[in-house]
């Protein structure tokens, strides 16, 4: 059975000579199971009838021809709510700078700002419109969103020209969407536990000692993990990122506050992940009331808990600990020395002077340690870094329970 059995695709359709390509995925993809409602932009249909499109999909197409204000403006946000993916197969530029922009002049710009449902956009369109920076820009927007985008592939284009631009083969993206949906359902059962973002140690009634952690790579995380189908529960230091959608949040400000509730938890969970960049140090005689300047200088500093290392010194049978390691030199020995030391299974390991940065940057290039190595991967978007990652637990886990079986 297809995974994308009784999954709602929401299929907009965008205006490019690819759009025909568009009425053999609604195919497609009916074949599969899935429940589609097809979208046409009113450029799309200059390319394909809303007739072809009703037929080959079984549902009656929207378009931007929607006459009646009300209809419009209760019928997107019902739609938008209710289907389990948009796909914008082919996506012109000015579709992708729609969702980028967040215009919302039409039925599909409304939708893009209304769905609470993951987007996936397949690009299709003239090479040097590809290229353009203003295109790349809003991709990277698009991105740094969550959003996944798919091709577009080389070839030989409709204008005449060759590079990059050709929509993906029908075929190809049904094959990406079920792997898709099969991911989505690959963590179902396995309750993780997340530490994320920066503690703040009090100094007095207004100071903290803290760091530059932005919690952005660990709000990823978190994110992933939950559209993998697992059961977050996320302890987070004090950080200005958009929470994750679908997890369950704790904010523990200071470091023993932090390891408190990871202690609790823990037992309970398969995958523990630390990411948080737990402060050193706290302050032993920090008071309650404002300190004097002068008071500053004498502040009593003592180690804080090392979070990941007690709960990986507590590791259960089965449970996987994951912790992370940020160093500006000799990377691997570092992160080999802390995978054994907190008896951690996997580090994440980043180089935090890397190019772009680490902190607070929206990419992140790291080197997976295991027991049997490292390996180095490209630099990704945090988003799609955590995706990759994600992927990883879950074919461990899967590997794991055909061994045990
Ligand atoms: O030793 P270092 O701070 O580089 O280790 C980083 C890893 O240890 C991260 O996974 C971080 O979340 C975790 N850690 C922790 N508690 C601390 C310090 C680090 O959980 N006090």
């Amino acid at each position: 059975m297809s995974t994308l059995q009784h999954q709602h695709i929401l299929l907009a359709v965008t205006g490019g000579i690819a759009a025909y390509k568009a009425l053999e995925l609604a195919r497609l993809l009916v074949q599969a199971g899935a429940k589609v409602t097809p979208l046409l932009t009113k450029a799309a249909q200059k390319f394909v009838t809303p007739l072809s499109l009703q037929t080959l999909s079984g549902s009656a197409v929207l378009s931007d021809l929607f006459a009646d204000a009300e209809e419009l403006e209760i019928g997107h946000i019902r739609i938008a709510r209710s289907a389990d993916l948009v796909l914008t197969a082919p996506a012109t530029a000015q579709a992708l700078s729609r969702a980028a922009l967040g215009l919302a002049t039409d039925y599909l710009g409304t939708l893009y700002l209304a769905t609470r449902a993951p987007l996936i956009f397949a690009p299709a369109m003239n090479q040097a419109m590809w290229l353009h920076p203003a295109t790349q820009d809003h991709l990277a927007t698009l991105k740094q969103r969550g959003a996944i985008i798919w091709g577009p592939e080389e070839g030989n284009l409709a204008c005449g020209e060759e590079g990059p631009g050709r929509l993906l083969a029908p075929a190809e993206i049904l094959r990406r969407l079920e792997a898709y949906f099969t991911a989505r359902s690959s963590l179902k059962g396995i309750r993780c536990l997340i530490t994320a973002g920066p503690t703040q140690e009090p100094i007095d009634a207004v100071r903290y000692i803290s760091n530059h952690s932005s919690g952005k790579m660990g709000y990823a995380l978190a994110e992933a993990l939950s559209e993998a189908g697992a059961e977050v529960i996320l302890l987070h230091g004090p950080t200005s990122a958009p929470p994750p959608e679908g997890v369950t949040r704790y904010l523990t400000p200071s470091a023993l506050e932090m390891l408190a509730q990871a202690k609790r938890l823990a037992p309970r969970c398969q995958v523990i992940i630390g990411a948080a960049a737990v402060a050193d140090f706290s302050v032993k005689n920090a008071a309650a009331g404002k300190l004097k300047k002068i008071n500053l200088t004498h502040l009593e500093l003592r180690p804080n808990p090392d979070i990941i290392a007690e709960l990986g010194q507590a590791k259960q049978k089965g449970q996987l600990v994951i912790g992370f390691a940020a160093e500006t030199e000799r990377l691997i020995e570092e992160a080999t020395r802390k995978r054994k030391e907190k008896n951690l299974d996997w580090v994440v390991a980043n180089q935090v002077n890397q190019v772009g940065g680490v902190f607070g940057a929206e990419e992140n290039q790291i080197t997976l340690v295991q027991a049997h190595g490292a390996e180095e991967w490209p630099r990704f978007n945090k988003k799609e870094l955590a995706r990759r990652l994600v992927k990883r637990i879950a074919n461990h886990i899967q590997a794991k329970q055909k061994g045990e079986a």
